[in-house]
């Protein structure tokens, strides 16, 4: 019997509501975009099912590829220092680049790949994020696609992780502690 199991609060949005949530940010995005290629990057792990969700109701000229950030520091919060891991395969040169992101918390590793995937040469990086978390946002990063706001709170499931468990629960929910 796994000790763990009993660390799950409650459930906050179901496996339903955000591929509903999905279908409207596509959508949008789809307009937005419209007659525009589109390169999707989604931040591993975290992003991955978001990314799934998203990217199949994106109705645009598509490219996806994939980066890993990682922030030194703690397990539930980021130090500060960011460095890529895994870095972006595509060409990004004149590229509208829309990042695909898990959560946005203190914005930290979301200002630094907005700066990076700039400096190659991006004609445009917004944000795609499936969860945001305002309240302890340290940098002016602003997601221009948001899926659910949360409370502060640590979010476990759908990609995210508590010491890099929980990603696979098929909904999202969070931490007791
Ligand atoms: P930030 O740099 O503080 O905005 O957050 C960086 C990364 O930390 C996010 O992309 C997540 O991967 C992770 N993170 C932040 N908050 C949470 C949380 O509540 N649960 C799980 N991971 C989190
Ligand atoms: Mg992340």
């Amino acid at each position: 019997m796994s000790e763990t199991k009993n660390a799950i609060g409650k459930i906050l949005f179901t496996e339903e509501q955000i591929k509903e949530r999905a279908e409207e940010l596509g959508k949008e995005i789809t307009e937005a975009y419209r007659g525009e290629e589109l390169v999707l990057i989604g931040t591993l792990k975290g992003a991955i099912i978001w990314m799934a969700d998203i990217m199949k109701r994106i109705d645009l000229d598509t490219q996806i590829d994939f980066i890993t950030a990682s922030s030194y520091g703690g397990r539930t919060s980021t130090s500060g220092i960011v460095k890529i891991t895994k870095d972006v395969e595509l060409d990004l040169t004149d590229k509208h680049v829309l990042i695909v992101e898990d959560i946005v918390d203190s914005g930290v590793t979301l200002s630094r790949l907005i700066e990076y995937l700039k400096e190659r040469n991006a004609k445009s990086v917004k944000i795609c994020t499936l969860l945001d978390k305002p309240s302890r946002r340290i940098t002016d990063v602003k997601p221009d696609y948001v899926g659910f706001e949360v409370e502060d709170l640590f979010i476990i499931g759908y990609g995210l992780d508590y010491d890099q468990k929980y990603r696979n629960l098929p909904y999202i929910s969070y931490l007791e502690q």
